[in-house]
Parts: structure tokens; sequence; C-alpha cells
């Protein structure tokens, strides 16, 4: 089945036309189109996303994606929108125009959850013959969430935690603010923490030791602020590296110790941050000194895009889930 997927939850506005194929036990996908327009330059000067900002930029980048892909004369049986979480103007702004859409094309619509689709972008870029093998720990990093799961097969999943105050890219993006760098801060860090040292600093790690999944990194964001006060001469480098090394050691000790105690044959790690190559080296180190798989989206699907969204629709769709066709800003997994 193809299906034309539209994704406006934060800042970016995105357009896809993926292929899916197969059951819920070795589900493929082929993306024929992800087009992505972001939004960075509007936002910056705010240092932030502002939400009625967002709406106006799909609002004016929707019909236009829409007008070049039409002239392509795109076939497809099914309409897929994001209805949350995120930024309800923003999602209304995806609903409505894949509302309108549908009804003029006359094609089945599907809401589709944000959260599902970054879980389930690591299937978009499986090899021909890689599957994933089960049971598996995800680690789902983004700017709004930070969860841990336990997947027994890829529909079936318990939550063992996630974040009790900031996100991990929030974190990312308020320590980049601090440290004078614009937003979005995660790509700036992870580009001075290259020159500097990662010992420089020692940060907490927060709830490291502590015998749960949950995750908090509201403190170590102070602990920055504090450090950068009562030291002005410490490099931003320095702080950087340090900072990016403190939030990696806990997403890599909480996500090898839930894959140990899971008996976890896989690890996946999806979500904005994941486009983070220090992270992602270092949960791949950790999951192969244990014999354990990793699998991560190829970086055009680590942060926002409609192909993940896509493979979220169809993988509802193959669940015969239908959730409601309304913006739902706090939908969760
Ligand atoms: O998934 P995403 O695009 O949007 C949400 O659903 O929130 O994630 C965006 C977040 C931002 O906080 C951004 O700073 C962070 O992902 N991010 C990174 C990197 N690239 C994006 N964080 C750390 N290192 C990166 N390279
Ligand atoms: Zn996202």
């Amino acid at each position: 089945m193809q299906i034309l997927a539209i994704e406006t939850s934060c800042d970016e506005t995105s357009v896809a036309l993926v292929e899916g194929r197969g059951g819920l036990k070795n589900p493929r996908f082929k993306v024929l189109k992800n087009i992505v327009s972001s939004q960075i330059e509007v936002h910056r000067p705010f240092g932030g996303v502002v939400p009625m900002l967002a709406k106006r930029e799909h609002l004016h980048n929707l019909p236009k994606i829409w007008k070049a892909l039409a002239k392509q004369k795109p076939t497809f049986d099914a309409i897929a929108v994001t209805v949350g979480p995120g930024l309800p103007p923003a999602l209304w702004a995806g609903i409505e125009f894949a509302k309108d859409l549908a009804k003029k094309l006359k094609k089945p619509l599907i809401g589709a959850n944000h959260m599902e689709g970054h879980l389930y972008s690591t299937w978009l870029s499986l090899k021909p013959k890689q599957k994933i093998a089960f049971p598996a720990v995800a680690l789902v990093v983004s700017g709004g969430h930070t969860i841990l799961l336990a997947m027994q097969s890829l529909t079936k999943w318990k939550k063992l935690g996630e974040t009790r105050d900031d996100a991990a890219g929030e974190a990312f993006d308020k320590v980049a603010r601090l440290i004078g760098l614009p937003y979005p801060g995660g790509p700036e860090i992870e580009k001075l923490a290259k020159k500097g040292n990662p010992k420089a600093v020692n940060f907490p790690r927060p709830m490291l030791r502590e015998k749960n999944y949950d995750f908090s990194f509201s403190g170590l964001k102070t602990a920055v602020l504090y450090h950068v006060r009562d030291n002005p001469k410490t490099s931003k480098k320095d702080l950087a590296a340090s900072f990016q090394q403190a939030v990696l050691d806990v997403l890599v000790g909480k996500t090898t110790r839930a894959a140990g105690d899971y008996k976890a044959k896989t690890i996946l790690l999806s979500g904005g941050v994941s486009a983070n190559k220090a992270l992602r080296a270092a949960l791949e180190k950790a999951a192969a000194a244990r014999g354990r798989k990793f699998s991560v989206p190829d970086f055009e699907f680590n942060t926002d895009n409609a192909a993940m969204i896509a493979a979220a629709a169809y993988i509802q769709k193959l669940r015969k889930k239908k959730l409601r066709f309304a913006a739902q800003p706090n939908l969760n997994l």
C-alpha cells in the first residue's frame, strides 16, 4: 500500500510518499519521497519554536510542497497525518490540510502518533534482508520526550521509564542557549563537543544509579548554569563536551541496564537526539560488548519527517487501530 504522509507537529513541514508491504511480523518500507521544509531560520531569533509562527509556516509550506509533488502525479491509497503529540496550532494545520486533500481526492485518512513514528523510523532504514530481533529495548529521545521501552514485538511493549522533567533534546537546547549557541542546540553542542574535553567538568549524572528507568535532565542544566556563573573561564568547547558526556552516560547507562534486565537481543535508538554521532557510537559499543544488535535510522529519519509518519500509519492500519482525528497534544507511547 502507498501512503502520502504529512507531518506538522513542530517546526518541520514534511510530506512523504512511502510504500509499505508485509505484515506485522516483517513490515518493509520503501521511501519514495521524503520532503522536509525546515523552519529553523524563522524560529532562531526567538531561541525556540513559536507555535503560531509554526502554524503560519505550515499553512504556507503545505500547499507549495503538495503542488510540486502533484506535478509528478503520485499514486497512493491513503493519506496519513500526525494527530499528536505536538503543538496544537501546528498539528491542526496538518490535520486540516490532510482532511481537505482527502476529501478532494476521495482517499481514506489515517491519524498517526508522532512517537510511534519515531519508534518505527528504524524500520525505514532496514537493509533488504535485515530483521529486528525481539525482545528489544528502545530508547526514543527527542526534543519533547525521553522514553525507554521494553518491546516484546513490533506492537507489544511496556514503557519502562521516561523523563520526569526536561527531555534530552530539550536539555541540549537549553544548555546551548545558556552558553550562547543558536537554536536548535543539539547539533551545535555536538559540533563544539568534538573540540572539547569531556572530562573537563564533572557534571552530575542524574538518576544514573537509581534502580528505575526514569530520567531527569533539568538538574544537569542547572549544574551547567552554576558552573558557568562560578567559572567564567571554562571554554564553551569543554562545557559542551562535558555536558554531552553526562547526558550520554545516563542515556547509555540506563538503556544498557534495561537491555540486560529484559534480555534484549536488540537495542533501538530513535528521535531527534539519535542524530548525535557520539550517542550512536556509545550505544552501539555498549550493545556490542554484550553481543546485542544495535539499530538506528539513517540520519534522514532522526529528526522530524513524514516518512516515519507513513510507517506508523501503515503499522497502525495493520493493527486495525484508529486514532481520533483531532489534535492530541499529549498523545504518548
Ligand atoms: O525528534 P525531533 O526532531 O523533534 C521532536 O519531536 O521533539 O527532535 C528535535 C530535538 C531537538 O531538541 C534537537 O536539539 C535535538 O533533537 N537534536 C540533537 C541533535 N540533532 C537534533 N541533539 C543532540 N545532538 C544532535 N546532533
Ligand atoms: Zn519528533
